[in-house]
């Protein structure tokens, strides 16, 4: 007979995600992919009846699925079977009130961005998770976890460019689908993106410019010290913020820009950075994940590629063999797989997967940009 194998997975709650929200399926499917997690638990909208539907339609227990975050929390962490982690997928200004909640719990914690909806929230957060040492937090600024996105960082880190003297990057959407957007059909189309208490403290630089300023610092390991900023809303009936261009100056000298706007006809999903160093630069496109380019001031440019000899770094994030297509689930998933390892061990292993820190550094630059765009100067960030 065979013997029975359990397979030990920690126990996944969520948050959010229910429903039409397409992160939530993202959520889903990354948690699943190495086979680390169960999902056993969730409240997945803020209706009761659709989020009880919904855990349900999945296979979830009736028993488990909550009608608020708060039930959740409480009665998960009386059960001895209860949820070890919680995936967090509302949108921004509810991250900080939901993970806090969970943290007092004693429950790990993997949100998605921005860190918080504001930078008074995320301190807030940031103490919170600082202050529990019987937890960990993982944010899901995905971007950072493709495997070419990684082997950036690892070249930055070698020196292979030199020392880091420029950063562009940008991230662009387009949210209009290509219309005009009036008074009238804003809410339709942009959702609860017009409402400030729900995105945030700007819809742009919360939604995507967050991803575009975290991969800066991320592949190049460097902070903003100081921005200027020019931050704009779609019309003055739409008072959305649409658009941002910000001038960054890292803290070892080094001079960036950052692009984000969320009405770029065509903008399709535009996620780019380039990073030059004294010795050469580095660029990557969302849009074409498999490869980096390497341009060393002094001889050819090289077009890495993914898994293969001349990016050994990347295998290590890598589940299928160069030349078949990797993407964005696979990414994802690398947080989820990182993270589990990570709520194993007690070793000083390093990990690459975002956490507080970087959401600090995100909530802080969003701030700042604000406040530089209002005062029309530069500002510390
Ligand atoms: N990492 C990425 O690439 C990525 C991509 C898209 C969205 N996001 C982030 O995911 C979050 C959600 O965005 P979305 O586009 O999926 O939004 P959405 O509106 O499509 O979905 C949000 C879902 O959360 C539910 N919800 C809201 N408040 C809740 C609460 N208190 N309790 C339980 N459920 C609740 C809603 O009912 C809905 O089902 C945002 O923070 C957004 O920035 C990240």
């Amino acid at each position: 007979m065979l013997q029975k194998i359990k397979p030990k997975k920690f126990k996944l709650g969520i948050v959010g995600g229910g429903p039409g929200s397409w992160i939530g399926h993202v959520h889903r499917i990354s948690s699943r992919y190495d086979d680390k997690y169960e999902i056993v638990a969730g409240v997945f909208s803020r209706s009761v009846d659709k989020s009880r539907k919904f855990g349900q339609s999945i296979g979830l227990d009736k028993s488990r699925c909550y009608s608020n975050y708060k039930e959740m929390s409480e009665k998960e962490a009386k059960r001895k079977d209860g949820i070890n982690v919680v995936a967090i997928m509302t949108p921004p200004s509810s991250h900080q009130i939901i993970a806090e909640n969970f943290i007092k719990k004693n429950i790990h914690v993997i949100s998605d961005k921005p860190f918080a909806g504001n930078l008074e929230q995320g301190k807030k957060l940031y103490k919170a998770i600082k202050n529990n040492k019987k937890i960990k937090y993982a944010l899901t600024h995905n971007y950072s976890s493709y495997p070419m996105v990684r082997e950036a960082k690892n070249l930055v880190e070698k020196g292979k460019i030199g020392k880091v003297e420029y950063i562009n990057v940008e991230y662009i959407q387009d949210w209009t689908d290509g219309n005009k957007i009036s008074k009238t059909n804003s809410k339709k189309v942009f959702k609860w993106k017009v409402d400030k208490k729900i995105v945030g403290v700007s819809a742009v630089l919360n939604e995507i410019g967050s991803h575009a300023y975290h991969l800066a610092i991320y592949i190049t390991g460097l902070k903003g010290e100081k921005l200027i900023a020019d931050v704009s809303k779609y019309s003055k009936d739409v008072k959305m913020d649409n658009n941002a261009q910000v001038f960054v100056n890292f803290n070892n000298g080094a001079k960036g820009i950052v692009w984000t706007c969320v009405t770029a006809k065509g903008g399709v999903y535009g996620l780019r950075i380039r990073v030059y160093g004294s010795k050469g630069s580095l660029e990557w496109v969302q849009n074409d994940p498999n490869y980096l380019k390497f341009n060393p001031s002094k001889g050819a440019v090289k077009f890495l590629e993914r898994g293969y000899t001349k990016a050994n770094f990347s295998k290590k994030f890598s589940r299928v063999k160069f030349g078949h297509p990797e993407g964005y689930l696979d990414a994802f998933a690398n947080i989820y797989k990182e993270f589990a390892e990570y709520l194993k061990t007690n070793t000083k292993k390093r990990f690459y997967f975002p956490n507080e820190e970087e959401g600090l550094e995100t909530a802080k630059f969003i701030d700042a940009c604000k406040k530089s765009s209002l005062k029309k100067q530069w500002v510390k960030i």
